[in-house]
């Protein structure tokens, strides 16, 4: 390979509508790999990723925060770029769609397809997914709902944009049939194909119902549909509309658009089609790969069964969650993210394996030879496999990246692990040791051994790259060491090795199990516990305007001489009684400095005598005395009480200290 030769490689841009997950990091360290790996050759790498910033789901999750999207996404996308820093994403450019310039180019190519003709104004009827930000069409429904996820539509109706898509399918069929690399893997291909024949649709491409988006430079009612906006971002991101960069002439076409099969559709038809219609070149491949799947589904930010990429790194490492990640799951299939299966990967893999072959190789080689030994003259029948294997590994990895065949990439490596291994169970160094006559085979053995971990050491930098610079401390070699121009049997003379920590702990399953279990029930009860809060807070703060029994009927205004004639003070009960005649009325005696008064009350139904004997409550004093139950009570007064929101009633006690009969004002 050339030392020109560019590599343009990149991610989905994620939507910041919550904290990323390991489906996530699935993607991206993916890309991560293949980004190295095209480094170590050489290549001149541009490795993009980045946020999707704008749309209807990010509106309504800032709107549910009481703050503005950009401020709700300059939250979460600070989190993203903390996660990828801690999972070694080595991304060369980060785009986020609220960038001006990712603005201006959007804006650009919307202008000049409307001028050419590919977009007219049209009126949109139909139905639309906001965790997917996809429209749909009636027929296209799967029992009323979404039929990507299953989840509710909701009806849209209003004037739109719209790109013609319809006119561009046939030169995307042909586009798939003249290049079979453009959608992979194969599988994938008739989907996308059977999706374009059953009639393609234009693409409804603006919205006036969304506000958080785009405006649309020569009709600012309408956003541009956030699709349009986030496929851009490929060519954005390399100045194409923009002054910010100048690297579309270098990068553009990309060699790889890495993405999750979900939005293969997006990336296949539209954006093609879009680029189409833009006459510029169209992407080299666009791969889809599987869903990390847990408890059956796919995990995502709106179902809630998510796993934390940080909770996993910070207890594992994060070499181990990348290898888990390249390794377990078949590149393009989709599988399955369990605790057990993780654990047991790291045992048997970078435990086992790996770490053992390297801290076996670096002790025999202190015990038996101080450290350092030597490339020795001649080989035997039995290394001859073990070299040829070193030998041919970059070349099978090489063919594995290329493919994206990333697990077998590992497989390939690990095989050579193993194959070490077995070396040292059939050379028996510790019985050669015993006879100085073998020193100089003993010798050639451990060399051997350098060799296969060295060259696995330097491949592992692309899935491994904290764990290879280890690798080779513990061999005596600095970071120029890995280089794979250097990456054949024999093309290291000696070594002189120093022992360092183990790789990768050996973890114990049941008890890691157990500990697991225990963690992610105590993270499910504070967040139902915080759930519960939450919900109690709003119920609370929704109370006073929803239940509210307020008569706000207001009585004429009265002045301040109207209001100093009401003579009001504090009174003690001394006496209160049921009547026999009315279940409404409370007979009480009451104080008020001077003398004793008889009120007669109508709040028998909340409050019994003996709640209000010896209590200090407000009356009104001069109240003109009043006849009542036929002329057999007078009541001289009335006391201070409140409705209440459920209907019943409330008095205001005065404290002990307050003087019976004090005015109130
Ligand atoms: O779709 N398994 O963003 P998004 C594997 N903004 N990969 C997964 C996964 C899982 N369970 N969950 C997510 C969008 N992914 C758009 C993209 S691109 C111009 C715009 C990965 O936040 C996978 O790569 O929903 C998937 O395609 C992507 O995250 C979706 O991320
Ligand atoms: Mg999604």
């Amino acid at each position: 390979m050339s030392e020109h030769k560019t590599f343009y490689i990149t991610t989905p841009i994620y939507y910041p509508s919550d904290k990323l997950h390991i489906g996530h990091s699935y993607t991206t360290v993916a890309c991560d790999a293949l980004a190295r790996f095209k480094r170590m050759q050489g290549c001149d790498v541009m490795f993009l990723t980045g946020t999707d910033e704008h749309g209807q789901k990010i509106q309504d999750k800032a709107a549910d925060a009481g703050v503005t999207p950009k401020e709700y996404v300059d939250k979460i996308v600070a989190t993203v770029k903390d996660l990828w820093k801690l999972m070694d994403i080595s991304y060369d450019r980060f785009i986020r769609t609220t960038d001006d310039y990712h603005m201006e180019s959007c804006q650009k190519i919307f202008t000049k397809l409307y001028e050419q003709g590919d977009i007219y104004k049209g009126e949109y009827t139909g139905h639309y997914c906001k965790p997917c930000e996809s429209f749909w069409t009636d027929s296209q429904l799967v029992d009323g709902k979404c039929p990507e996820c299953g989840r509710e539509v909701y009806d849209a109706h209003e004037e739109a944009y719209f790109f013609k898509t319809g006119k561009y399918a046939d030169r995307l069929l042909k586009l798939y049939e003249e290049n079979p690399q453009f959608i992979q893997p194969e599988s994938r291909k008739n989907e996308m194909i059977a999706f374009i024949k059953q009639g393609l649709q234009d693409t409804c491409v603006s919205r006036t119902s969304v506000k958080w988006g785009i405006p649309v430079p020569f009709d600012p009612k309408h956003t541009m549909y956030v699709w349009v906006d986030a496929l851009s971002n490929y060519i954005s991101a390399l100045g194409y509309g923009n002054e910010k960069y100048d690297e579309y002439s270098k990068f553009w076409p990309a060699d790889l658009h890495m993405v999750g099969k979900e939005i293969l559709r997006f990336h296949t038809i539209l954006w093609p089609a879009m680029l189409m219609a833009l006459d510029l070149p169209l992407p080299k491949r666009v791969f889809g790969h599987g869903w990390l799947l847990m408890n059956g589904g796919k995990m995502s930010k709106s179902v809630g069964n998510v796993v934390d990429p940080v909770i996993l790194c910070d207890r594992y490492g994060v070499d181990a969650i990348r290898y888990f990640l390249l390794r377990e799951i078949p590149f393009g299939n989709d599988g399955m993210f369990t605790n057990e299966a993780l654990i047991n990967r790291i045992n048997s893999d970078l435990a086992n394996d790996l770490g053992n072959l390297l801290s076996r190789t670096v002790a025999m080689c202190e015990k038996y030879f101080g450290g350092t030994v030597h490339k020795v003259a001649g080989t035997e029948a039995i290394d001859t496999e073990l070299e040829t294997m070193t030998s041919e590994l970059l070349g099978k990895v090489t063919a594995d990246m290329d493919s994206l065949t990333i697990p077998q990439a590992l497989m390939e490596i690990f095989a050579v692990i193993q194959r070490a291994n077995k070396y040292i169970d059939e050379t028996a160094p510790w019985a050669l040791a015993k006879d100085e006559a073998n020193r100089a085979r003993l010798e050639s053995v451990l060399y051997h051994l350098c060799e296969a971990l060295r060259v696995c050491g330097i491949l592992l930098n692309a899935y491994l790259p904290s764990t290879a610079p280890k690798m080779m401390e513990q061999l005596g070699l600095d970071a120029s060491a890995i280089d794979v121009e250097k990456a054949a049997y024999g093309a290291q003379e000696s070594y002189t090795v120093h022992k360092g920590e183990a790789l990768f702990p050996r973890i114990d399953v049941a008890k890691e199990i157990a500990h697991l279990k225990e963690e992610d029930e105590k993270r499910k009860a504070a967040a139902e516990a915080a759930k519960k809060a939450k919900e109690e807070a709003e119920k609370k703060a929704a109370a006073p305007a929803e239940e509210s029994n307020v008569d706000f009927t207001h009585e004429a205004e009265i002045s301040y001489d109207d209001f100093c004639k009401v003579e009001l003070r504090v009174a003690e009960v001394r006496a209160c009684e049921n009547l026999k005649e009315s279940k409404k009325l409370l007979h009480l005696t009451v104080f008020d400095g001077e003398r004793e008064r008889c009120i007669l009350s109508g709040i028998a139904k909340w409050f019994k005598p003996e709640d209000l004997i010896g209590k200090k409550l407000g009356i009104v004093c001069n109240l003109a005395p009043r006849p009542m139950m036929k002329g057999k009570y007078v009541s001289e007064g009335m006391i201070f009480a409140a409705d209440t929101a459920d209907g019943g009633c409330s008095i205001p006690f005065y404290s002990d200290d307050t003087p019976v009969g004090a005015r109130i004002h």
